[in-house]
């Protein structure tokens, strides 16, 4: 049978990045006999309105049974009044939650026609292409005891930063699996100097390196490591961190790159019986208020997000990289939605006719 997919636009540009999706979704099918089945569901702001909550059981269920869900956005001002429970990102923190996906992938790869948006020099982002694993269900935002207390005459703000040895190792696997399918180069940031859970990190990593001999290991502390970033990101290939140097880090190098309009995102949880990860996809922006329904939307994103599930969900690698390529040449000849032309006087194309480019491309590959 197909490989099976599940699609939840949301809300705001969601759907009309997902449409642009679809597209590529269909030329596989028809132009590479690559068929999906395919399902379409509500998350967030629509679910809400549709059932009173920002995501049905039903639509949960799915999302646990398919090979690989597809997610465009959730939220949107109309929404900001809603109760904590129904908010539209709770629909999406309980496919997260539920699916455990512990490991976040945040690519920051710069496709040479856009080295110039970047905020670095040219030389130092060009051919970028390196990969960020962040644990992402435990860690400091999550540990107990939290909470703001009284001590003495004075209140106390509380987290707790706390890791097990499972928690680690199965992040770091994730980590290592990823290296052995690219530069077989992984790098671990942590505070091992400062903070326990940093010394049990690196002991954890470097004990489950042991089963990956192939891959060269290092160690940074994460201060260090943003620096590195901002200095030279080439030296890296594949980097593991905890949960909040993960966020600053996968933020920080994302905005080496451009544009929110062009990153991708996976979270990926543990193997299921087909051997491949539970795997959620999905852009790193937003629902976009300020430019929804306009067509104005930058679909690359949400387009390599469906390339990212291509590669660890389908394995498809070659077909991921294929697609990747058409987005490159769409580039490279000069298609630009708004978000990419910054002070350039040049015309911008269209939602939908950045994704009918691409979808050329393909067929031109
Ligand atoms: P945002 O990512 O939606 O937008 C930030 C800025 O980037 C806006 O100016 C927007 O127009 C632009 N932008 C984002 N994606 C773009 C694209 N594909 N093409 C062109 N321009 C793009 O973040 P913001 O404004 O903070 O949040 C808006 C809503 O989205 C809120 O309700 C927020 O809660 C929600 N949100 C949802 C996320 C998700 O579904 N994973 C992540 C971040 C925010
Ligand atoms: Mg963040």
């Amino acid at each position: 049978s197909n490989p099976s997919l599940l699609i939840l636009p949301g809300d705001g540009i969601g759907p009309e990045v997902m449409a642009e999706v679809r597209k590529v979704i269909d030329w596989y099918g028809a132009k590479r006999d690559l068929a999906f089945d395919v399902s379409e569901d509500l998350v967030g702001g629509a679910a809400y309105d549709a059932h009173g909550t920002p995501l049905a059981d039903e639509t949960m269920a799915k999302a646990q049974e398919v090979d690989a869900v597809l997610l465009g956005a959730v939220g949107g001002p109309k929404y900001d009044v809603l109760d904590f429970s129904v908010k539209p990102e709770r629909g999406l923190l309980r496919l997260r939650k539920e699916m455990d996906l512990y490991a976040n992938l945040r690519p920051a790869q710069c496709f040479d026609a856009l080295a110039d948006f970047s905020s670095l020099k040219t030389d130092v982002v060009a051919g970028l292409d390196i990969m960020i694993v962040r644990e992402l269900t435990s860690g400091i935002y999550f540990g107990e005891p939290r909470g703001i207390i009284e001590e003495g005459n004075e209140r106390v703000g509380i987290n707790t930063q706390r890791y097990t040895e499972s928690e680690i190792d199965r992040v770091a696997r994730s980590a290592f699996e990823l290296a052995m399918r690219r530069d077989k180069k992984l790098c671990s940031m942590e505070k091992a100097n400062v903070m326990e859970s940093g010394v049990l990190w690196r002991e954890v990593v470097t004990e489950v390196a042991k089963d990956y001999p192939e891959v060269e290991l290092s160690h940074m502390y994460a201060d260090a490591g943003a620096m590195q970033l901002t200095r030279w990101p080439k030296q890296f290939d594949v980097i593991v961190t905890d949960n909040l140097f993960g966020d600053l880090l996968s933020d920080l190098a994302a905005m080496l790159t451009g544009s929110l309009g062009m990153l991708p995102s996976a979270s990926l949880g543990a193997p299921m019986s087909n051997g491949r990860p539970k795997a959620l996809y999905e852009p790193v922006h937003g629902s976009a208020p300020d430019i929804a329904g306009q067509g104005k939307a930058n679909p690359i994103a949400c387009i390599l997000s469906f390339a990212m599930a291509l590669r660890y969900s389908f394995d498809q690698g070659d077909e991921a990289t294929r697609l990747e390529q058409a987005v490159e040449k769409v580039l490279a000849d000069g298609l630009r939605t708004a978000d990419l032309l910054g002070e350039e006087g040049k015309a911008p194309v269209s939602t939908s006719e950045m994704g009918d480019a691409i979808v050329a491309a393909l067929d031109a590959s």
